[in-house]
């Protein structure tokens, strides 16, 4: 395998290992050690974004005759690649991105599911078989794949999103162009790689390695793509919505969350305190699952803020590598920015700082973007830091007089992503389910994870209505033909 230095890392266009147009690169950098260069990728621009369609479209016609069982099988074998791979990418991923050690690992194995998965998928039916009103017509639709697809994803969990977008655009006969986050590269190439190896042939996947405002605008427009799957932010997503409805080629959106977690009074609070921490700082709360409003029912309110304060201040932020790490640092210096930026904000707008609000800095600290984690504790639903999402390790305490009041502030947001509550009565816990306005429910656990098998996706701004992962994949990534054959 190559390490920085080596060789280095390329693109990958129509089975062709090879660099920018033009030679551009760019470094692949530690978060939390900024003067360590990982590797050194291509940066692409628009001409390569284009060349990447092109090989799509002309590998399209093999791979989606080529029978679904064999395509399932590449996918299974990618998995086993990657699997044995784990350690290797888990490690390229904490330090590319940040996140620990553990977490990575967790997140790669989440990879080798989701391959898995989908080479199951490939077996799966294609389609309905329906009455005719006509005795002698056999009718059935069938599920077709779309052409060439372009996956746009970030960096957060830039194995997870990728994984899931790319194993069911394959399993379902897609070709793939595949833009990562410029910031982390190095586990894109990793995935494509086992696919690759995995014997997919040349054109199926592409990767192209470079800057998403170029890009991104460079593949809505290229003729030869036929759909968009994307993970980012609300502003990148909208206008990516507008330009696909123009070219009227299909698109699915998952962007932000301001997820909350409903603390009622009869719920126990150290799990209630867990789980918010849990959700608000793992991944330094660069989740869209993220916690970012814990809305707590008056009576417990002061129990619950004291031991979230004090367990917040405790936790040990670090290097992900470091073993006793429990939170990295931000993934780049813009992030560190907006995060502290955000912190001033809840500041003037008269929140209350319980823990953190500040830019880690001496020693090993001062070679990375650390942030300590941060609770504001009264603040009002009208303030920004309870409306706008943040991507940090910054959470917001929100007070609420009863159930109902809970419920409607959870509900008090242009996002619908994920949401969870914590209690002890059943009766309360459906009532929850009932009335939240999220696209995914939790029970006594926190906001963030998600299982390959499931939807996944949001209500209101979180998403553009359509749902990732499980059966909702097929609904995304295929088109449904429908046929009335007679016989001659
Ligand atoms: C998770 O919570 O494990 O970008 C997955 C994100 C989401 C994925 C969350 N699309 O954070």
């Amino acid at each position: 395998m190559a390490s920085a230095g080596e060789r280095p890392y390329l693109n990958l266009i129509g089975g062709e290992w090879g660099p920018a147009t033009g030679g551009a690169t760019t470094a692949d950098r530690n978060p939390a050690r900024t003067d360590e260069v990982l590797a050194t990728f291509p940066s692409a621009g628009r001409e390569d974004a284009a060349r990447a369609a092109e090989a799509a479209a002309k590998a399209f016609p093999g791979w989606a005759a080529t029978p679904m069982p064999k395509r399932g099988d590449i996918l299974r074998k990618a998995a086993d690649l990657f699997e044995q791979r784990l350690d290797v990418v888990a490690e390229a991923l904490t330090r590319e991105e940040g996140k620990t050690l553990g977490e990575s690992k967790g997140e790669v194995a989440r990879g080798v599911s989701l391959l898995r998965y989908y080479s199951g998928e490939a077996l799966q039916p294609t389609g309905d078989v329906y009455p005719s009103a006509s005795p002698s017509t056999f009718l059935y639709a069938e599920r077709v794949p779309l052409g060439p697809v372009a996956l746009i994803t970030p960096w957060n969990f830039p194995v997870a999103i990728p994984t899931w977008k790319v194993a069911p655009a394959l399993a379902f006969g897609n070709t793939v162009v595949f833009k990562p986050a410029e910031l982390t590269p190095l586990t894109a190439w990793h995935l494509t790689d086992v696919l690759d190896k995995a014997g997919l042939p040349p054109g199926v996947l592409n990767l192209v390695v470079g800057r998403g405002s170029q890009i991104g605008p460079a593949l809505v427009e290229s003729p030869p793509i036929k759909a968009i799957s994307f993970t980012g932010s609300n502003a990148v997503g909208s206008r990516l919505a507008a330009q696909c409805a123009e070219r009227g080629i299909k698109f699915q959106l998952e962007m932000g969350g301001k997820n909350p977690v409903v603390v009622l009074n009869d719920a126990d609070l150290e799990k209630a305190v867990e789980l918010t921490i849990q959700g608000a700082m793992l991944s330094t709360g660069q989740k869209c699952t993220a916690t970012s409003r814990v809305i707590v029912h008056r009576d417990v309110l002061s129990g619950f803020r004291d031991r979230l304060a004090a367990r917040a201040s405790s936790l040990k932020v670090g290097d992900g590598m470091k073993a006793d790490t429990y939170m990295g640092p931000l993934v780049s210096a813009d992030a560190e920015k907006t995060v502290l930026e955000y912190i001033e904000v809840g500041k003037t707008e008269g929140a209350k700082l319980i823990a953190g609000g500040t830019k880690l800095v001496g020693g090993d600290y001062d070679r990375g973007y650390f942030v300590a984690p941060t609770v504001f504790d009264r603040v009002r639903p009208d303030m920004r830091i309870a409306q706008e999402e943040i991507f940090g390790p910054v959470v917001a305490v929100i007070e609420a007089r009863d159930f109902e009041e809970a419920v409607t502030l959870a509900n008090d947001t242009r996002f619908g992503l994920s949401a969870s509550v914590v209690t002890r009565d059943l009766g309360l816990a459906l009532r929850f389910i009932r009335e939240i306005q999220a696209g995914i429910v939790h029970v006594n656990s926190q906001t963030a994870g998600a299982e390959p098998q499931v939807p996944f996706g949001g209500f209101k701004g979180s998403s553009s209505g359509t749902r990732e992962q499980g059966k909702a994949a097929r609904e995304f990534f295929t088109q449904i033909k429908t046929v009335y054959l007679d016989p001659p």
